[in-house]
C-alpha cells in the first residue's frame, strides 16, 4: 500500500557506487512526464544526468545543501517554462514529488535540493550556476534537482504515533 511506503519514505543523501539501471531511469522519467499539471500545460521539462562529471559540477552548485549529489549516480534537473503557466512551480514540484515516490517504488534512493531563489554565490544564482553547467535557455527556470541512486544508508521510518496530528482539522479550522 502507498501508505506504508509514504511511512518509510525518507531523504537519502549517501549512494551506493552503482549505476541505476537504463529501465529503472526510463520509468521514473516516464512517470514524471505522467503528472498532472494546471490546465494539462505541462510547463515542465527534465534533464536526466548520469554523466559524472557534470553531476559533480552540479554538486557545487550551492554552498551548502547540494554537495552530496557528487556521490550520486543519477540526476534529475526539473525546469519549466515560466512564460506558459502562472502555476508552474506547483506543477515543477508535483513532477518533483512524483520522481522521488516513484524512485522509491523501484528500491531507490532520492533526495530533493533546493535551486529555486538559492544562491551560487554573491553574484550568481544556483539556477544561473547550473543553466550554464547544462546549457539551460534563459526561458526556463531551474526549480530543483533529484539526486537518485541505491541506498548507502539506512533511514528510521516514520512513527504513526508522533506524527503532527495538530496540523490536521476536521470541517473547520480547530485553534
Ligand atoms: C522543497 C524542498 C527543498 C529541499 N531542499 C533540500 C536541499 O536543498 N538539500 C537537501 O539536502 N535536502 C533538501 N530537502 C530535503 C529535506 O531536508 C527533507 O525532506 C526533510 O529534512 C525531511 O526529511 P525526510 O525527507 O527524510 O522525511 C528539501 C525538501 C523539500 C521538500
Amino acid at each position: 500500500m502507498l501508505y506504508d511506503r509514504l511511512k518509510s519514505r525518507r531523504s537519502i543523501r549517501k549512494f551506493q557506487n552503482k549505476e541505476v539501471e537504463k529501465e529503472k531511469m526510463d520509468v521514473i522519467l516516464k512517470s514524471a512526464l505522467l503528472s498532472p499539471s494546471s490546465r494539462s500545460i505541462r510547463p515542465w521539462q527534465f534533464i536526466a544526468v548520469t554523466d559524472t562529471e557534470l553531476i559533480r559540477q552540479l554538486s557545487l552548485c550551492k554552498d551548502h545543501g547540494s554537495q552530496f549529489l557528487a556521490g550520486a549516480p543519477f540526476a534529475i534537473i526539473v525546469i519549466a517554462d515560466q512564460e506558459s503557466s502562472d502555476v508552474w512551480i506547483e506543477d515543477a514540484s508535483i513532477a518533483a514529488a512524483i520522481i522521488q515516490l516513484t524512485a522509491q517504488d523501484l528500491d531507490l534512493g532520492s533526495c530533493w535540493i533546493q535551486i529555486r531563489e538559492r544562491f551560487h554565490s554573491k553574484q550568481v544564482t544556483a539556477e544561473e550556476y547550473i543553466r550554464e553547467v547544462l546549457g539551460i535557455p534563459e526561458q526556463y527556470s531551474v526549480e530543483c534537482m533529484i539526486a537518485v541512486g541505491y541506498p548507502g544508508e539506512e533511514k528510521k521510518p516514520y512513527e504513526e504515533d508522533l506524527l503532527p496530528y495538530q496540523k490536521l482539522h476536521f470541517n473547520k479550522f480547530q485553534v
